[in-house]
């Protein structure tokens, strides 16, 4: 199958494309549509054999549930039932946007779509496009990001074609999509409500709308069977060259990363950087390939900047990738939890002096 690309305007989708997407979401097809957060894959959430296309074109084990996406907020009571009262400050305060919840699902929706669990995970986007083509098809989509399993999510349309080209009718592009990592999926079907994987909304943000708020810790194995979000599954979100993270002190940090990259080149390995700007002017940059992430100072423009500094140090045919963590404050716990699955759970640790 001939992928198409039609191009956007993000703020005021031209009707033409939208109205092809929406022709094809409403046969059954699926559709790669930018949001906020990532690019997603998506199909009518109604239509079972729809949303198993979704598993075959990515590559997705069925035991990892799909994201709903609504536009409006009524939308919820299709997809939804027995909604807890935290639903209506929260919807209120932070959709649309990046925060999904995971909510008792409604019959309407067919168990492929939440791998057989009596929860839904729900979202109202804040893309124009999104919410036009959600608008238009009258269906809630469902739509994981739209990238091959286990690969770092897409943030442009050309991410997608790299991964689904020819597996998929049609890419909406609509230019560089503006958060860069995945939404906050907190699940509020038991009590406290617990941070399943953290996102574009902030702990903080949370915080301020409602009091208490778990962050899970535990991760699971990929082994593991009917994992509470198979999403936070090790070794996830990676680039093709194997990556090592490093924790510690910056400038033992540093040095280590600096010593290690010299001597992985001595022997003939290219070595990637993934690493903000305050600690690239630290590194010695000969050798190396640095990918920079931005300013620690801004950490939205480093999540902005993570998936696709990883894809382009596998366009550099880099054999190993060095990156360095950050700070866990704001998206921080979000870029942090990325890089951390990228490296299939092994963080260097140096001590604190
Ligand atoms: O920003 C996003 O959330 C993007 C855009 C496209 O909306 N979507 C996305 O979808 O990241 P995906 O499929 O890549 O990640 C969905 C996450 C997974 O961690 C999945 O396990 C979790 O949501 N999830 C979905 N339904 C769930 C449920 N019923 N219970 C617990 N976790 C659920
Ligand atoms: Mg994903």
């Amino acid at each position: 199958m001939k992928t198409e690309v039609i191009q956007l305007n993000p703020n005021k989708p031209e009707s033409a494309g939208i109205l092809r997407a929406v022709e094809l979401i409403k046969k059954g097809e699926l559709v790669a549509f930018p949001t906020e957060t990532v690019y997603g894959l998506g199909a009518d959430a109604l239509n079972a054999v729809a949303v198993a296309k979704i598993f075959i074109a990515k590559e997705r084990p069925g035991n990892d549930p799909i994201i709903v996406h609504i536009a409006a907020l009524e939308d919820i009571f299709k997809v939804a039932i027995d909604l807890p009262a935290f639903v209506w400050p929260l919807a209120k305060a932070f959709w649309p946007g990046p925060l999904t919840l995971v909510v008792r699902k409604s019959e309407m929706i067919p168990p492929a779509v939440t791998s057989g669990l009596d929860t839904v995970a729900v979202r109202m986007p804040s893309h124009h496009v999104a919410l036009t083509l959600i608008r238009e098809a009258s269906v809630p989509i469902a739509a994981p990001s739209a990238n091959l399993f286990g690969r770092p999510s897409p943030t442009t349309a050309q991410h997608v074609l790299e991964d689904l080209a020819d597996r998929i009718p049609l890419i909406l592009d609509g230019g560089s999509t503006f958060i860069g990592v995945e939404s906050t999926v907190l699940d509020l079907s038991r009590f406290p409500p617990v941070v399943l994987r953290p996102g574009g909304i902030t702990l903080e943000d949370l915080r301020s709308v409602i009091d208490e708020v778990d962050v899970i810790t535990k991760i699971h194995s990929s082994e593991t069977k009917g994992a509470e979000s198979p999403g936070l599954m090790f070794k996830h979100y990676s680039p093709k060259a194997e990556l090592m993270l490093f924790d510690g002190p910056e400038e033992q940090t540093l040095a280590l990363m600096q010593a290690m990259g010299r001597d992985l080149t001595e022997h003939g390995k290219r070595v990637g950087i993934l690493i903000t700007d305050e600690d690239a002017t630290l590194l010695d940059k000969k050798m190396l390939d640095i990918e920079r992430l931005g300013p620690k100072s801004e950490l939205s423009k480093v999540a902005n900047r993570l998936f696709a500094a990883m894809r382009a140090l596998d366009q550099r045919k880099v054999d190993i990738i060095l990156a360095r963590v950050v700070d866990s404050t704001g998206l921080g716990l979000a870029v942090r939890d990325r890089l951390i699955r990228a490296a299939g759970g092994k963080v260097v640790k140096l001590n604190e002096e």
